[in-house]
């Protein structure tokens, strides 16, 4: 077979099942066009997308002024390394360091290299600063968290299938239960080692866990009284996807460290940051950490426009408007059917809790069904399914999604 023959879908699975490392599961349909809300596969079905890649295309699908800005720069200059500077870099973190109001941006491309960046910045601070022994720098973080797979972020995950079997682990990391103050300032006060507090602002990939009302900012006033740094993970929830432009924003809360992905590019390259003030950023010295392709030319051209759509198309008001919609007719449902339990979340990153046990596989069918119904979503963990659309629907496109949604539910009843 020619590479560039056209597939049929079960030829495209086939493949990847053959030549592929079966990291994932995914759900059986092959994808090969997107367009703002929508993507269709390789048969021409069309398809609502209730995903948005793990909340990375918040600014839907081949934004033009996205893809525009890639296309421009990738013609220009694609990649110095940061062994030059390029004329492209500075711009970007001019604008995104007052986008989020921080002295500094340190830029990466994937989330999880974000997050390790944030826990090494954190130490750094923690000896250099804070005058913590070397070595004995502890972090604490939230039982269920989900922050990417790298050896040291799966050291303090909880989920036995991200962890077992990939020992040993690193050491420094403090876990607690989440949105549990009592617990945060039992740990807070335990040691005097401790240097910061990562925490996801909602936690998504454990099922959209929102934290009690007031959680985050007494969370960070506990921080500030231990001078422990408050790093916030907003990398999924980040960038407008629950209805500001960070969750922390919801409660006025100003992240120590902010750890950002996913839509910081809107699905079309991999750029992630950290961002920081200069009494924390400071810390890092040439060497002490870069990525080849962290802050390219392309990256920050893509990253300026993913911000300029967000702003430009009030994006994170149309996710808060849309979001308490979406929540609002799955609750009239739920009074009506026993199939849910309850509807959760912020703006447009919410969850439903399937009437059944974790280990069941209806959350699993209900999502085979809602594609055959023509909307694709993914369940979080047995029994939660996440509903994650780009931002940029409309009421309309929201409302004809809700009746998919219910239309497939009664169809397990
Ligand atoms: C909160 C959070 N942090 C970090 C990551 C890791 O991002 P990436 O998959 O780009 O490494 C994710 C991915 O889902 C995430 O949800």
């Amino acid at each position: 077979m020619a590479v560039l023959t056209h597939l049929t879908s079960q030829e495209a699975m086939d493949l990847e099942n053959k030549y592929g490392a079966h990291n994932y599961h995914p759900l059986p349909v092959v994808l090969s066009r997107g367009e703002g809300v929508h993507v269709w596969d390789v048969e021409g079905k069309q398809y609502y997308d209730f995903l948005s890649a793990y909340s990375a295309v918040n600014q839907g699908h081949c934004h033009p002024k996205i893809v525009g800005a890639m296309t421009n720069q990738s013609q220009t200059l694609t990649l110095t390394s940061r062994a030059f500077y390029n004329d492209m870099l500075g711009k970007f973190e001019k604008f995104a360091t007052e986008t989020f109001n921080f002295d500094k941006l340190l830029p990466m491309n994937t989330g999880a290299e974000a997050v390790e960046t944030a826990l090494k910045l954190c130490r750094k601070w923690a000896y250099e600063v804070k005058g913590i022994d070397e070595n004995e720098a502890e972090i604490i973080v939230c039982e269920n968290n989900f922050h990417g797979r790298t050896t040291t972020i799966i050291s303090f995950s909880n989920d036995p299938i991200a962890r077992k079997n990939f020992g040993p682990y690193t050491k420094g990391f403090i876990k607690i239960e989440y949105d549990n103050l009592t617990a945060l300032e039992d740990a807070l006060t335990s040691s005097k080692n401790i240097a910061g507090f990562l925490v996801e602002p909602i936690q998504g990939e454990a099922g959209v866990y929102v934290p009690s009302e007031g959680y985050l900012t007494a969370a960070k006033a506990l921080c500030e009284k231990h001078n422990v740094l408050f790093i916030a993970d907003e990398v999924q929830t980040g960038i407008a996807r629950t209805g500001r432009m960070l969750a922390i924003d919801h409660e006025e809360v100003k992240a120590d460290i902010l750890i950002l992905g996913k839509a910081l590019s809107g699905g079309a390259y991999p750029v992630s940051a950290v961002l920081a003030n200069d009494n924390v950023m400071n810390v890092i010295k040439p060497g002490n950490h870069g990525s080849t392709y962290g802050g390219n030319p392309v990256a920050a051209a893509v990253g300026i426009a993913a911000l300029e759509v967000i702003k430009d198309e009030n994006l994170a008001e149309n996710a808060q408007v849309l979001g308490e919609l979406f929540r609002s007719e799955l609750s009239k449902f739920i009074e009506t059917t026993s199939i849910v339990n309850a509807v959760r979340g912020k703006g447009l990153l919410n969850a439903i809790l399937i009437n059944d046990t974790e280990e069941s596989d209806t959350a699993w069918n209900i999502c085979l069904a809602l594609r055959d119904n023509g909307l694709l979503a993914k369940p979080t963990h047995g029994n939660i399914i996440r509903f994650a659309p780009p931002l940029v629907m409309t009421k309309e496109q929201l409302l004809d999604c809700v009746s998919i949604i219910i239309k497939t539910l009664k169809q397990f009843e």
